[in-house]
């Protein structure tokens, strides 16, 4: 059991490590009454779980198609359902899904009757390290991702191993290139750590995968508590993600795997600091070779570079130059703002003629 504290917002956020998803439902606090807001996918594959939840006074609204229905559409199906139901402040949401469920689901708690008790149980590897800690919430708005939105933390967030089981491999790496960035922005020692635990971590072994994904979310909580509002430090958990924007604006009529487009990213990154002269031979070396032993599966992944350059160039944290987040070490992450487009676009242009599979 861990307990964060937020503390811009004064909150504590209690995050629960279980192996096994039969302990969650004896956990979650008695509330008058509960809204469960659910992944169809984790319906189908996890239903004895769901069963023991029945028991608990809920309410369910499934989700088919979770990153398509997570608009403002949806919430209002759903505020209109907990007001009819004579929902109130002393009930509460439960979240049950990947990022786009839990995201949706904490936006309904933090607007209705101006905020309810939310609960959230993140069942994707990217939910349970990412999207499970910070506070942020929100739905898509036209094509805009995650337009409308809050700041707004769980009471309690429920990580269970379990239901990392059924993600097939290409979604389990998705999850997992936060973790690979969480150990980049910190520390040579724990991204090395992941090298050794390779084979551990591919088999999914449930107290591996539990210790790593504890590592990861204090990794990110740390920051976040300083940073809740996103001013300074929090920028480092954009490593490989000015890139990686760019791969998935190109991409964006195949939607790809947002964690695949990072670790690209993130291998651009690492190029560009070396290239530089900020990161070592050595370490861009090493921390290559790590994150290149992960299979992940490129092979679906359209890479322009001018529409990749165009897209970074148009992005909205950009001030003077294009801001990119840098290495000057394994663990040293700092905020360079690119003062040469030209020296960019050569960079990325070079960087997609050379790319292997
Ligand atoms: N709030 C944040 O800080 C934050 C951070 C990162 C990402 N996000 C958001 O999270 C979303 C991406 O998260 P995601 O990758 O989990 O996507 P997702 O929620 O779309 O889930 C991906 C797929 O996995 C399925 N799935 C979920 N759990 C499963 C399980 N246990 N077994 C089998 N299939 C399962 C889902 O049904 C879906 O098909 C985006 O909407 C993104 O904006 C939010």
């Amino acid at each position: 059991m861990k307990n964060l504290v937020f503390n811009s917002e004064q909150d504590s956020v209690k995050i629960s490590f279980l192996e096994k998803t039969g302990e969650i439902s004896t956990l979650i606090p008695i509330t008058n009454k509960n809204f469960v807001i659910l992944d169809k996918r984790v319906l189908d594959l996890h239903s004895s779980f769901i069963d023991e939840l029945k028991a608990k006074n809920c309410s369910f609204f499934v989700i088919d198609a979770p990153e398509k229905q997570k608009n403002i559409n949806t919430c209002l199906e759903i505020i209109n359902m907990m007001q009819k139901l004579g929902f109130n402040r002393s009930d509460a949401v439960i979240g049950i899904g990947g990022g786009a469920v839990t995201d949706l689901a904490g936006f309904v708690a933090s607007s209705y009757m101006r905020g309810i008790a939310y609960f959230q149980i993140p069942t994707s590897l990217l939910a349970q390290v990412d999207a499970s800690i910070g506070g942020k919430t929100g739905v898509n708005h036209g094509n805009i991702k995650n337009f409308i939105g809050s700041f707004y933390n769980p009471k309690e967030v429920f990580i269970c191993s379990e239901f990392l089981n059924s993600l097939d491999d290409q979604e389990f790496l998705n999850g997992f290139s936060e973790v690979l960035k969480h150990c980049l922005i910190t520390s040579k020692a724990s991204l090395m750590n992941l090298q050794e635990l390779a084979d551990e971590i591919q088999n999914r072994e449930p107290n591996i995968l539990l210790k790593l994904i504890e590592e990861s979310i204090d990794i990110k909580a740390q920051i976040v508590t300083e940073d809740f509002k996103e001013k300074g430090e929090r920028k480092f958990l954009n490593f490989g993600h000015t890139f990686a924007h760019g791969i998935e604006s190109v991409n964006s009529e195949t939607p790809i795997l947002h964690g695949h487009a990072v670790l690209i990213g993130m291998l651009m990154a690492l190029d560009y600091s070396k290239e530089q002269g900020f990161l070592s031979k050595d370490s861009h070396e090493v921390a290559k070779e790590i994150l290149k032993g992960f299979k992940y599966d490129f092979t679906n992944i359209k890479l322009d570079a001018n529409g990749i350059f165009d897209a970074m160039r148009s992005d909205k944290k950009n001030t003077l130059g294009i801001n990119l987040v840098l290495l000057k070490e394994i663990g040293q992450p700092f905020i360079f703002e690119e003062p040469s487009n030209e020296n960019l676009k050569n960079f990325i242009i070079k960087y997609i003629n050379d790319f292997e599979e």
